[in-house]
């Protein structure tokens, strides 16, 4: 097998997540973990019983300081290049959990100037098409207005370009050809931009005038940019950020990668409407089943790598016990692929269309949610 690339501009090959977790140096989430959140959040979410939140970095100072009433706050974010699917979804939702369990402040960064450079072809009004439409599926997600903050990177550049040249000042060239596979024609907006992603994990550090505890969810492929940040902030004196990593949602064409919007035929996209989810899950989902019903009966289908079953587990099926029996039956072959994919596509229509109704009364609230100095 080939050794797979996972970095924020690359994801390529079958991941071995044991692996990356000694390549990038992660912790695993461990049960000692677990138990501190579960201690504070009363339960826990399905995507940290079932590990797909599964390492991340000084979890268990960030909760030790939770607990001596050091309050963290959270951060993440999203380059606008594309519509929003499910993968984005997965984190948002675990990060929405997070803020209700923790009672914390939300700091999302959209990250307009990334996608313009890095993306030979969108235009910058592309990006702020997507950068508008992409607001609506955050607030969607269910932040709370009060706690939940929207920095835009050209719109708010007055106070991050000042924090990031402090950042950029302590990072190389090297590094960063080293940590993105950049060489020398790499345009230079590029080599600067890890300074800009760093910049919110301290940022209510400065606004607040006093060292705050940082926790970002993120797929796992963010972190070298976040390994960078790191190693900076002890130096610019604030604490290193902690992180929780989860894996990816598979694409629809089985589990190589991630979910991709600038593929849309592989990712079910948050505007979809039932029709197209039912055709995307009937005709591209990937399917761990037998070629015959007869086959499938005597053999059985294989749910660990079945992208309708993968979709249960990752985001639409909360109840163990009910996963738990379509995954046995599934394997012995009671449950067929076409039964399965039927109760896919209820389950994620049904999410979906909550989701739309709260995405279409989003637009009045984006400058409810826009950080304002
Ligand atoms: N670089 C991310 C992307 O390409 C966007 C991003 C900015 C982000 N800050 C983040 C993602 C913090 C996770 C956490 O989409």
């Amino acid at each position: 097998m080939k050794r797979a690339v996972v970095d924020p501009y690359k994801v390529k090959g079958e991941v071995d997540y044991n692996k990356l977790i000694n390549e990038f140096g992660l912790e695993k989430i461990d049960n000692k973990i677990l138990k501190k959140i579960e201690k504070h959040a009363g339960e826990l979410h399905f995507m940290l019983r079932r590990k797909i939140f599964f390492a991340g970095r000084d979890l268990n100072w960030v909760l030790g300081e939770y607990e001596k009433g050091n309050k963290f706050f959270l951060y993440t974010g999203v380059g606008p290049s594309g519509p929003i699917h499910l993968g984005h979804l997965l984190v948002w939702y675990f990060t929405k959990w997070l803020q209700d369990k923790f009672d914390v402040d939300l700091y999302f960064q959209f990250t307009d100037e990334e996608k313009f450079l890095y993306r030979k072809d969108l235009s910058m009004e592309d990006v702020q098409k997507w950068l508008n439409e992409n607001m609506l599926d955050v607030i969607a997600v269910g932040f709370n207005p009060d706690k939940t903050h929207f920095i835009i990177d050209t719109k708010h550049a007055g106070i991050l370009y000042p924090e990031a040249i402090k950042v950029a000042k302590k990072i190389t060239f090297s590094t960063i050809k080293a940590s993105f596979g950049f060489n020398d024609s790499t345009n230079i907006g590029s080599i600067f931009y890890t300074s800009m992603q760093t910049v919110p994990s301290f940022l209510p550090s400065v606004l607040k005038k006093k060292k705050i505890p940082c926790l970002i969810p993120h797929a796992v492929d963010q972190d070298p940019h976040f390994r960078i940040t790191r190693d900076i902030l002890p130096k610019l004196g604030y604490y290193k950020p902690a992180s929780i990593q989860c894996s990816f949602l598979p694409p629809l064409e089985g589990n190589l990668g991630k979910m991709s919007s600038s593929k849309s035929n592989k990712a079910i996209l948050t505007t979809d409407s039932p029709e197209q989810v039912k055709k995307k899950i009937n005709k591209y989902a990937f399917s761990g089943g037998q070629p015959t019903i007869e086959e499938h009966r005597k053999k059985g289908g294989n749910p660990d790598v079945d992208v309708s079953f993968q979709y249960l587990r990752y985001l639409f099926e909360e109840d163990d016990n009910k996963l738990k029996q379509i995954e046995e039956d599934y394997r012995s072959g009671k449950l067929l692929t076409g039964e399965l994919k039927k109760y896919t596509i209820e389950k994620i229509n049904n999410f979906l269309k909550q989701h739309q109704e709260r995405r279409k009364k989003a637009e009045k609230l984006i400058d409810k949610f826009i950080l304002k100095i």
